[in-house]
């Protein structure tokens, strides 16, 4: 093995930390069933500092602060903060509510931010803005991007493929491969939290499918994306 490179079998090389449980979005498929309020056993300030050390002193390289909606926690600069300070790469996946401004999100980078995923799961504003069960998402969701371009953070966007946007996939992959972002991660339903309780399991998408999926309709489309495409599978 090359002397720098990372050894997966002796620690993880990311640490992706659910700061809260807290989320002002109420998506159909949350498998956190997030709410507005955070859980009443949430690592407080200090024990939150005490987990980035932990992912220090274990040699990971990379946490990403997600959620739940992260910026739901008074203390985010702050952690981004204290993790660049240990020399950490951060990432922060934000619900994209109103509280996602454009000063939030140069706030961020100030902290020292490197990347900043937002989640897109349809072309289609009325079909995203009714899978996150909130209006006016998807624009804020374009707003933040070019923002995040703007003050020059990594940009990553994450999708659920799944049977809302089957249909429609073509024109979300066009509008994806559009982005100036260095990679999109695929995420494929995992049947628990809300959408255990919204939807019988007879009605999401299969494993068999996923496969035809990919085969079928996001293959094809990969040499056109300047960018990764990852496939995230819990
Ligand atoms: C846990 S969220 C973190 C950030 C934020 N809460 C969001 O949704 O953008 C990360 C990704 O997981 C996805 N996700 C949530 N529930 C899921 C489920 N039941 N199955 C698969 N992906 C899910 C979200 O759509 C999002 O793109
Ligand atoms: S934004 Fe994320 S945490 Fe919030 S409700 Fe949607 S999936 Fe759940």
């Amino acid at each position: 093995m090359h002397p720098n490179a990372f050894d997966f079998r002796e620690r993880p090389f990311l640490v992706i930390w659910e700061t809260t449980h807290a989320c002002d979005l109420a998506c159909v498929h949350c498998r956190a069933s997030a709410d507005p309020n955070p859980a009443p056993d949430e690592l407080n300030h200090e024990e939150a500092r005490e987990l980035i050390q932990g992912v220090k002193d274990m040699g990971t390289p990379i946490l990403v602060f997600s959620g739940g909606g992260p910026l739901k926690r008074p203390d985010l600069d702050d952690l981004v903060r204290y993790a660049k300070t240990l020399k950490l790469r951060t990432g922060v996946i934000p619900a994209v509510t109103p509280a996602l401004t454009p000063e939030r999100i140069q706030a961020l980078k100030d902290c020292g931010l490197d990347q900043i995923a937002f989640s897109l799961d349809a072309a289609r504003p009325e079909e995203h803005d009714a899978f996150r069960r909130v209006g006016g998402v998807f624009d804020r969701t374009m707003e933040s991007i070019r923002i995040a371009n703007e003050c020059g953070l990594a940009v990553q966007i994450n999708s659920l493929i799944n049977v809302h946007n089957q249909e429609n996939l073509d024109e979300l992959i066009e509008l994806i491969a559009g982005f100036n972002i260095v990679f999109w991660e695929v995420f494929f339903l995992v049947p628990v939290g809300r959408c255990w309780g919204g939807h019988r399991p007879s009605q999401l998408t299969g494993p068999l499918s996923f496969r035809r999926y990919l085969a079928n309709r996001l293959k094809p489309a990969m040499p056109s994306m300047p960018f990764m495409v990852l496939r995230f599978i819990i």
